[in-house]
């Protein structure tokens, strides 16, 4: 028995009070840190006899306080103040990038070649006569705009709508979806910061390998036993390890989905640039889809900017609650978006620096092979590289002035193996000085110690 939790429910709770009264009380008890998390509640009856009420008044309590994420039950061992993760843990996210302009070459960025954006000018000369739009009130995406993007959707959308880059969008859509203990779906690797906002929103990661191709179906048939009620994943160009899902491997995934209910976050980071062709499991499963497109790489981060269309509830809902903060993305840039969009010339821009982005990577991973180190994925322009221990590379290339990305942050699961995430980006073709850091940091094992 927790005495000191008792007492303290007891003396903040009072007598003959209802379910929701004691639900609060401990809630708060719990976010002031008087019963801490893993902490053991009082038993059902030891509290209803404090209170002075039916035990199953004390039982629909603690019924709201699973609800709510706050504790868990573990059979006749009692119901447990559940852990979270700390707001003020950094998280994942932080631990990826490297100092900036510390190296020659830094490889850790995630980002586009800035030299192969499209020019803004010309859009955003295209747009000096139009009137400012000044109304609180307008549609928060532009019809134009909105009317583009639905003829270029993967699938016919329930709704869509514009807001300010997909990290934007994932941040509000698993505000809107996910609830305290909610299980869902991840990749393994995946992108930190996503996972970041999922342990952050308190959800339970069930991690699904990405293996040759993608997502791994058998695992994911696993992963749906456990009733999740969310998967996020990247379509194509997937950020750690270059795969993209092909049409069959999509159709596979749909089927296996087809049987459950849960809801799909789609995250389309690399679009145009991606170098692989769309496959969307929202052909087949309009309603549960949420497809983001982001414009990041494509046309320029800073433009901020991606559209979320599919699922009619969850982005209407999502439209509402952002009504009654920021409310749209600036029409200013969503005006600039739609002259790219339309623009031939721009098209041609774009479609250059995707083929430009293969050639990169694909040199970079020629050269590689010719030292006998292989490495996973066909798109985009990241490159997950096994290594035999992660900090011994990273010094290694570091002290050849090259930056990467530690692959600790990507992974989920236990047991996975030391990866580093590179960005290839910026990389010239023909590199071979390159292949060669890359393969000889790739080879040094664990446990030897490596000098700057
Ligand atoms: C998987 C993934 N999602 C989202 C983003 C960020 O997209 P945006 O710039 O549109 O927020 C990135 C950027 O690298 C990414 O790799």
């Amino acid at each position: 028995m927790n005495e000191p939790a008792l007492a303290a429910i007891t003396n903040a709770v009072g007598t003959n009070v209802g379910p929701a009264e004691i639900a609060s009380a401990i809630g708060r008890l719990i976010s002031d840190g008087t019963i801490p998390s893993g902490n053991r509640l009082p038993t059902v009856r030891a509290l209803a006899r404090n209170l002075n009420v039916s035990p199953s008044v004390v039982a629909d309590a603690w019924r709201r306080l699973d609800h709510a994420g706050l504790l868990t039950t573990e059979g006749r061992r009692g119901s447990f103040v559940r852990s979270r993760r700390q707001p003020e843990d950094p998280g994942r996210f932080w631990q990826v990038p490297v100092n900036p302009h510390t190296y020659r070459l830094d490889l850790s960025t995630g980002t586009p070649d800035p030299a192969l954006l499209p020019p803004l000018g010309p859009a955003l000369a295209a747009l000096r006569d139009q009137p400012p739009v000044s109304s609180y009130l307008d549609q928060p995406t532009l019809p134009a705009l909105s009317e583009v993007l639905r003829q270029r959707w993967p699938f016919e959308p329930e709704a869509l709508t514009v807001v300010d880059g997909a990290l934007d969008a994932l941040d509000r859509i698993i505000a809107e979806t996910v609830n305290y203990g909610d299980r869902v779906l991840v990749e393994d690797p995946g992108f930190p910061p996503t996972i970041d906002m999922l342990e952050l929103a308190g959800a339970e990661l069930i991690p699904v390998p990405v293996i040759k191709g993608g997502l791994d179906p058998e695992a994911l048939a696993r992963g749906l036993t456990a009733y999740p009620s969310l998967l996020v994943f990247q379509p194509r160009a997937h950020n750690p390890t270059g795969w993209s899902h092909d049409a069959e491997r999509i159709d596979q995934l749909a089927g296996l989905l087809e049987g459950s209910d849960l809801l799909v976050i789609e995250d389309d980071h690399s679009g145009e640039v991606s170098g692989a062709a769309l496959h969307s499991l929202g052909s087949r499963l309009p309603d549960r889809v949420i497809h983001i497109r982001s414009f990041s790489k494509a046309y320029g981060p800073d433009l901020r900017l991606a559209a979320v269309g599919g699922a009619g509830p969850v982005i209407e809902a999502m439209v509402h609650r952002r009504q009654l903060g920021p409310a749209w993305s600036s029409r200013l840039l969503q005006g600039v978006l739609l002259e790219l969009l339309t623009d031939p010339g721009t098209a041609d821009t774009v479609a250059l620096a995707a083929e430009s982005y293969a050639g990169r990577r694909s040199s970079v991973i020629k050269s590689l092979v010719e030292r006998g180190v292989s490495v996973p994925g066909t798109s985009g322009f990241n490159l997950w590289l096994e290594v035999g221990d992660e900090t011994n590379a990273l010094i290694a290339l570091s002290a050849q002035g090259i930056g990467a990305a530690p692959g600790s942050p990507f992974m989920v699961g236990p047991g996975s193996t030391p990866h580093l995430r590179l960005t290839l980006a910026t990389v010239a073709e023909g590199s071979d000085d390159l292949a060669e850091a890359l393969a000889d940091a790739a080879s040094i094992p664990p446990g030897r110690r490596v000098g700057v």
